[in-house]
């Protein structure tokens, strides 16, 4: 069966449905956005059909304003028409394919299912942008058509900018429909598509939910401010300035939220959680929720833009005292471990030096990445059959310049098992059977390939889908042509050479 798509609608309005709503009209198709009707209309004003769109149309108004821009061209706006659940509903019967991007709540979601299973024309496509939830609980009690045409497509935010889209069918979807999905999304939508199993989270935010958990029990252990941990854990290690307390002012503090709950609630035979599980909630994320400081979308989080200016003009941003759960303008931290890293350009040397000293940072940096390890190691084949998607995942959806074995790699195979055993954890089998086998990394480059090791056969393959990239890391351990200290001159066989320039932002200078 092949599926054409021409008309979308899109079911939710939120920071992520007005962002998908926008990136489905860059492409060119015609977008139709529902959302709800405000809950507080009564009287004549729930009549008023400009009122009854106001939730939706203010939400696309906002995210076309925000930056950086969900759109390519302004007047891609034109593709993206509005409405309503209760008036507009019915007009999803004209969709190729619906979307779902409510709140992150299974009842809500469910329900909202149950109505498109009564709307849709027969064959159209209909898949969810839950972050958390397992697709064969969403699709429960709807038809067989729907099942059959029904899967995850999980979209990262920003929807424009994010390259990760995983794919996570049931097994009830159509291999056709898992086809075209895995496609479109590589071909139309540029996206790096990962094919996910239905298991809670899927792959980047089960990592990235305990990676952001991680952090916070370690902000907490160390005595680190809000500021600092952001400092130690944006372009320091490779991951964007949004780091970890920015990142979920993004996301939505209620949101990330939902995530760990559902999460927690239905992972099964996961030590991590089972033990965090058991922990309190740490009192500054009550007092958030409580508040409704939601991050971003509600102008306050861990961060809060005010719209007062200091001596030199600039905006002051203030930030939350995760002690006293005061806001005080934050304070750019003067760590000497950053300022000793920073001068350490290769990002492998600077690691490895990270996880090497006693200092309370290097304490923080040895418990974060053994947690790392340890917990994605134990995934494999939860969560993904091979342990490269999950790198796949944390590089595109996170943004992190390396994903977990990755970084493991750079901070040395050995060094990684030592930080996993230093807390007293323990690899699973395929780790050893790496071992065993005489390789000391995850990946290694040979012929110009990057190349995996399959768990399944133990041995090192090229990892799939990269055959037709030539990797110039591959090349890096025979003798270069030509050296110097602006440019580096490669063969790179067939009798073709590789110019790589090395000087400062790739200027081009005398050589
Ligand atoms: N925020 C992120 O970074 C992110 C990233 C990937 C996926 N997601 C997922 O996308 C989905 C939407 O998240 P978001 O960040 O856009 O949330 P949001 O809070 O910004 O938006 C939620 C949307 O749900 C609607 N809604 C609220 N109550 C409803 C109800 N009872 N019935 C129907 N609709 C209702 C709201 O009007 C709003 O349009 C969630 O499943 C979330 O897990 C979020």
């Amino acid at each position: 069966m092949k599926y054409r798509l021409k008309k979308v609608a899109v079911l939710g309005s939120g920071v992520m449905g007005s962002g998908i709503a926008c990136h489905l009209a860059n492409i060119g198709l015609e977008v139709l956005m529902l959302d709800i009707i405000p809950r507080d209309l009564g009287g004549d004003k729930l009549k008023d059909p400009t009122l009854r769109n106001s939730i939706v149309d203010s939400a696309l108004q906002n995210s076309i304003r925000s930056k950086p821009a969900p759109l390519y061209h302004k007047s891609f706006a034109s593709r993206i028409s509005t409405g309503n659940f209760e008036d507009d509903f019915e007009k999803i019967s004209d969709a190729d394919w619906i979307i779902e991007v409510v709140v992150e709540r299974l009842d809500i979601k469910q329900q909202i299912f149950e109505k498109v299973d009564h709307n849709r024309k027969n064959n159209s496509l209909v898949t969810s942008n839950t972050s958390s939830i397992p697709m064969h609980l969403l699709s429960e009690g709807r038809s067989d058509n729907f099942k059959a045409h029904f899967c995850g497509t999980h979209f990262f935010n920003p929807p424009r900018y994010l390259r990760l889209l995983e794919v996570i069918p049931t097994s009830d979807t159509l291999e056709s429909v898992i086809n075209f999905f895995m496609e479109f999304g590589k071909v139309n939508l540029g996206k790096e598509t990962v094919l996910c199993k239905d298991t809670p989270a899927f792959i980047g935010n089960r990592i990235g939910v305990m990676s952001a958990t991680e952090m916070t029990i370690l902000t907490k252990k160390y005595s680190f401010t809000v500021e600092e941990v952001d400092l130690l854990t944006g372009p320091l290690i490779g991951r964007p300035p949004t780091a970890t307390f920015r990142l979920q002012d993004l996301v939505g503090l209620d949101t990330g939220d939902n995530v760990s709950r559902f999460v927690m609630d239905n992972v099964e035979n996961d030590t991590y959680i089972n033990k965090i599980k058991k922990l309190p909630e740490p009192k500054f994320m009550r007092f958030l929720l409580d508040n409704k400081f939601l991050g971003n979308k509600s102008g306050k989080g861990f961060y809060e833009k005010t719209k007062k200016k200091d001596a030199n003009g600039k905006t002051i941003i203030n930030v939350l005292n995760l002690e006293t759960l005061e806001y005080k303008p934050a304070i750019k931290p003067r760590l000497e471990i950053v300022k000793t890293a920073k001068g350490m350009e290769l990002l492998d040397k600077r690691l490895q030096f990270l996880v090497d000293g006693d200092s309370k940072e290097h304490q923080f940096f040895k418990d974060y990445f053994g947690a790392l390890f340890a917990y994605s190691a134990a995934r494999i084949p939860e969560i993904s059959d091979q342990y490269f998607p999950l790198d796949d995942a944390m590089r595109t959806g996170y943004v992190w310049e390396y994903g977990p074995f990755e970084y493991w790699d750079l901070i040395g195979f050995e060094k990684g098992i030592a930080l996993v055993e230093a807390l007293g954890e323990s690899l699973p089998k395929w780790v050893h059977d790496l071992k065993a086998s005489g390789a000391q990394s995850f990946y290694k480059y040979e012929n110009g390939k990057k190349h995996y090791f399959n768990i399944q056969n133990k041995k090192f393959e090229v990892l799939p889908g990269k055959e037709a990239f030539i990797i110039l890391d591959s090349y890096r351990a025979q003798k270069p042509i030509i050296k110097n200290s602006e440019c580096t001159v490669h063969d790179i066989g067939d009798g073709v050479l590789c110019l790589e320039f090395t000087s400062k932002s790739n200027s081009i200078g005398e050589g």
